[in-house]
């Protein structure tokens, strides 16, 4: 989930939520910010200034709400070139950026004073490699890519496209549905060592229930056993308790769909991530005695979110994580796929004739990998591989699973990534015949439509939701049935238990899990193919509480997200979402919402 954060950004989003704020609004704040980074000096009157513009928190809630691009985009640029002339012109030190980028981040209560210092050091080196390596380096090239949701001027940033072979994706045999075999897609586990049951659930930082947070306020503040919906992530033993309740069926195949890292972003290391990425891959490799397909989530390197360049030096690589993956993946899928892994964490493999798996890393194209400002141009090649490697794929007449963890359509995507993938998907929507991702900790999917036939659904992508609740959901995974001959995808099933009800037996008693839906009943569709799931969306548009279902869905059932249901504006919001797999591009999305107001 997008925990994000950001020493260019903070000041720009102060303003972000409130409507009311214009350019002419920003005046004091302009004024003291200009002095500030000019003598490095703070007066009461700029603390005053920045005091009346906290706003705690608001980046880990994401940017939806946010509006006013205008004042958004002028305050992002106005910040960035602030640092970029410090840096460029006047020399200034590491020590000196990095002390202006806590102070402000604190005194604006954007985070704990802990977790504002913990992601400043984090990630400011990456900023001044780029400012002092990229010659003419400006402004449009973090606020056009990072606030895309506003439309910033990108310069001549993020245009590009790849090669992509022309022709149409031939016609391919359907199902016929009589035999199939299970594959199992477990997502977004988060595992925290250090969570403390009992600790403090309401503790005003981007993860709770840490050991350093103090005592609940009070009992109803205090951390459940098996996690917390309140910022809680996993701790080992609902992994372990998970993993044993999957293999309570008989499955083929594992798909694990990244993010294994917990959500203490603040304090990561190459060590902690390291030991906890190896814990839970060797305990794949135990607890499974068939393959594990695994992809990287954004939580994986280190600072989370970053994918560097082969070329850039070697305290900013993310080699480790590569060399990690790839004796660990090699591993658990029973065949050598260092090769790609160790270019830039994508592989492909034949797991049987007629079929093959995809594995993507398109954390690349989130809007927090800050490397896209020093180049944009299709990260480690991986998308003329995905091209290419499909193409092969077709000419053998192979059917396609691929594996993502951030989805596409999402205003944290980079878009013209996204919109050459859905390119690559477009064309070869009859290879490919299952999709899988997470990362959103949402039980959800999307539609893709044919772009030059736009009723025709020629994809659709599963989201694997979480095993941890961040936030609001109950733990959960699925089991997929998938068409022996064909590898389309027939059902699946979602497990879960209720988080509130496990933690009232605590430790006394194992959660109860129970299949809370599965597709093909809950929605009346014969099976996954893009053209039933589209099916979907037609009888939501004539019957809303198909959408009350869905919300439900979302968080598994979870007590706190479903608390308050789903209006009018949630349930457009739903189909919105579900249709919109490039951000921007809205036809789909009025499209259905003509429908859904007839
Ligand atoms: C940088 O900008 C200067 C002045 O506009 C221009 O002469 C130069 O060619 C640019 N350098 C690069 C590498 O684009
Ligand atoms: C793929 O299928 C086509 C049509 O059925 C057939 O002509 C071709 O030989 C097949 N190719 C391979 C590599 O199996
Ligand atoms: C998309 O629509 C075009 C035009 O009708 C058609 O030629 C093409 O085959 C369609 N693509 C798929 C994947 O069906
Ligand atoms: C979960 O369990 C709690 C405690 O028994 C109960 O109050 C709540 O209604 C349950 N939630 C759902 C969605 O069934
Ligand atoms: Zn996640
Ligand atoms: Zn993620």
């Amino acid at each position: 989930m997008a925990s994000t954060f950001s020493f260019l950004f903070f000041v720009t989003m102060i303003f972000a939520t409130n409507c009311k704020v214009t350019i002419e609004d920003l005046e004091p704040l302009e004024t003291g910010l200009r002095e500030y980074f000019q003598t490095s000096q703070t007066t009461d009157e700029f603390l005053e200034t920045l005091h009346s513009y906290e706003f705690p928190f608001l980046l880990r809630d994401g940017m939806e709400q946010v509006y006013d691009s205008a004042t958004v985009c002028y305050m992002c640029s106005l910040v960035v070139d602030f640092v970029i002339n410090q840096r460029k012109n006047a020399g200034v030190s590491r020590e000196t950026i990095l002390d202006e980028a806590t102070f402000l981040c604190t005194e604006l209560k954007m985070e704990s004073e802990r977790v504002c210092k913990g992601e400043m050091e984090l990630n400011i080196d990456i900023f001044l490699y780029t400012i002092d390596n990229y010659p003419n380096f400006t402004s449009n090239r973090v606020c056009g890519g990072f606030l895309q949701a506003h439309n910033c001027d990108t310069g001549d940033a993020f245009e590009w496209t790849i090669n992509i072979p022309s022709g149409n994706s031939p016609d391919r045999p359907k199902p016929s549905g009589t035999d199939s075999f299970t594959i199992l897609q477990l997502s977004d586990i988060h595992y925290d060592p250090k969570y403390t049951p009992n600790g403090n659930a309401v503790c005003g930082e981007p993860i709770c229930c840490q050991p350093d947070q103090g005592d609940p306020s009070s009992p109803e503040n205090a951390c459940g056993y098996w996690t917390d919906y309140r910022l809680g992530d996993s701790p080992w033993y609902l992994v372990e308790e998970t993993i044993r309740q999957t293999k309570t069926q008989q499955i083929d195949y594992v798909y694990y769909t990244g993010d294994i890292i917990a959500h203490r972003i603040w304090e990561t290391s190459i060590e902690s991530n390291t030991d906890a990425i190896s814990k839970l891959y060797s305990f794949f490799k135990d607890s499974y005695n068939v393959p594990v397909y695994p992809i990287f989530g954004n939580h994986e390197s280190h600072p989370h979110n970053v994918w560097p360049y082969d070329n850039v030096d070697d305290k900013l690589s993310m080699k480790w994580l590569f060399e990690l993956a790839a004796k660990h993946w090699s591993d658990l899928i029973g065949e050598d796929v260092s090769e790609t892994v160790l270019k830039g964490g994508y592989y492909t493999v034949s797991p049987r004739p007629g079929f093959r798996i995809i594995g993507i890393n398109s954390n690349v194209a989130y809007t927090d990998n800050w490397w896209l400002m020093y180049d944009d141009f299709d990260p480690y090649g991986q998308l003329q591989w995905l091209s290419d490697t499909l193409k092969k794929a077709e000419d053998n007449n192979e059917s396609v699973h691929i594996l993502t963890h951030v989805p596409t359509g999402t205003y944290y995507s980079l878009k013209v990534w996204n919109r050459e993938y859905s390119k690559i998907l477009e064309r070869f929507a009859n290879t490919i015949t299952g999709h899988f991702n997470g990362h959103t900790h949402r039980d959800e999917f999307a539609v893709y439509y044919n772009s030059s036939n736009p009723t025709q659904a020629i994809g659709a992508v599963f989201n694997g939701a979480s095993v941890t609740p961040y936030y609001l959901a109950n733990p959960s995974f699925k089991y997929y049935q998938v068409d022996e001959t064909t590898f389309d995808l027939l059902n699946y099933e979602e497990w879960t238990f209720n988080l509130t009800l496990a933690n009232s037996y605590g430790s006394l008693k194992l959660p109860e899990w129970y299949k809370l839906y599965n597709f093909v009943e809950a929605y009346g569709v014969n099976s996954l193919l893009p053209s039933e799931v589209d099916k979907v969306l037609y009888k939501m548009v004539q019957d809303h509480s198909i959408l009350d279902d869905y919300f439900k869905f979302k968080y598994r059932n979870g007590d706190p997200g479903i608390k308050n249901g789903c209006d009018d504006s949630c349930k457009k919001t739903l189909l919105c979402n579900i249709v919109t797999t490039v951000y921007g591009e809205n036809e789909q999305c009025e499209r259905f919402m003509d429908l859904y107001d007839q």
